[in-house]
């Protein structure tokens, strides 16, 4: 059964529940294959900007872009709550556009919307709230900051920074998010939020002690293009395995082996007489 917010805002490793699996996917067949493995969030990540539409950062994609992926993912309609991430300038410039930009998500499938950032996008989480539409925080290693960060650097590293980030994950709570992305931390950053929270953490690069963890469906399936970040476990390498099959079709057409009579449509008899 498909969870909603409040059930997963519930969900805390401390009371004995198990620990959340989110994937991301971006497209019908992803979403299958994720939602077939039984996670329980598939998060629409504007990592669509690095992984599928190869940019540099994730500065490069639309609420356009998120909706028309958002639209693929539903169309699967998997078993699992849709996250959808609100991508850079979506709800930094204006109340009215950024409750409209979220609604536009809610409209293409998804069941929440995940925003980047603390106590400078208090007035936006509420307002989204406000709309009745579940909002899921992400702190941290934020990837919408890469040029104010000077480029993908692990946060929080010092006493000053830790601080910051816990009072800005006690105010998210308060604002009334259903769980926090904790992304690029050290580990004991990751457990002291966890441990001071009664909503759920969703580590990426937070440690093992948060309430769930998050991978990128092309990292976890060997299908990035570059070397893939310290904090990632590849379970396949669907790259190698691609590039392979499409090498021995392109060897059976070149042969002449494909395709075959099994392949071939019959031929009506007398069609040419
Ligand atoms: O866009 C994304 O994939 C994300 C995850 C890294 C949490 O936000």
């Amino acid at each position: 059964m498909t969870l909603g917010a409040p059930a997963i805002r519930a969900r805390k490793r401390r009371h004995g529940d198990a620990p959340l699996v989110m994937v991301t996917a971006y497209d019908e067949p992803g979403a299958r294959y994720v939602a077939a493995a039984g996670i329980d969030m598939i998060l629409v990540g504007d990592s669509l900007a690095n992984v599928v539409l190869g940019q540099e950062n994730t500065l490069h994609v639309t609420i356009d872009d998120m909706c028309h992926h958002v639209r693929a993912v539903a169309a699967a309609k998997p078993d699992a709550h849709i996250v959808a991430d609100m991508p850079w300038l979506s709800y930094h410039v204006d109340l009215g556009d950024s409750v409209r930009n979220a609604a536009a998500l809610v409209r293409s499938g998804a069941n929440s919307v995940k925003l980047e950032g603390g106590r400078v996008r208090r007035e936006v989480v509420r307002a989204l709230l406000d709309a009745e539409i579940p909002v899921m925080g992400h702190l941290g290693l934020t990837p919408q900051s890469v040029m104010m960060f000077g480029g993908f650097k692990v946060q929080a590293k010092t006493h000053e920074a830790a601080k910051l980030l816990m009072e800005d994950a006690q105010l998210l709570q308060e604002l009334g998010v259903f769980a926090l992305v904790l992304e690029g931390v050290p580990s004991v950053v990751g457990k002291r939020v966890t441990d001071a929270l009664e909503i759920p953490t969703i580590g990426i690069g937070a440690g093992p002690d948060t309430d769930g963890q998050v991978l990128v469906f092309h990292d976890l399936l060997g299908l990035g293009n570059r070397a893939p970040a310290k904090f990632v476990r590849q379970y396949a390498d669907l790259g190698s395995q691609i590039t392979a099959a499409i090498g021995r079709f392109a060897q059976d057409v070149r042969s002449g082996s494909f395709p075959d009579e099994s392949e071939a449509y019959a031929n009506p008899e007398g069609l040419f007489d």
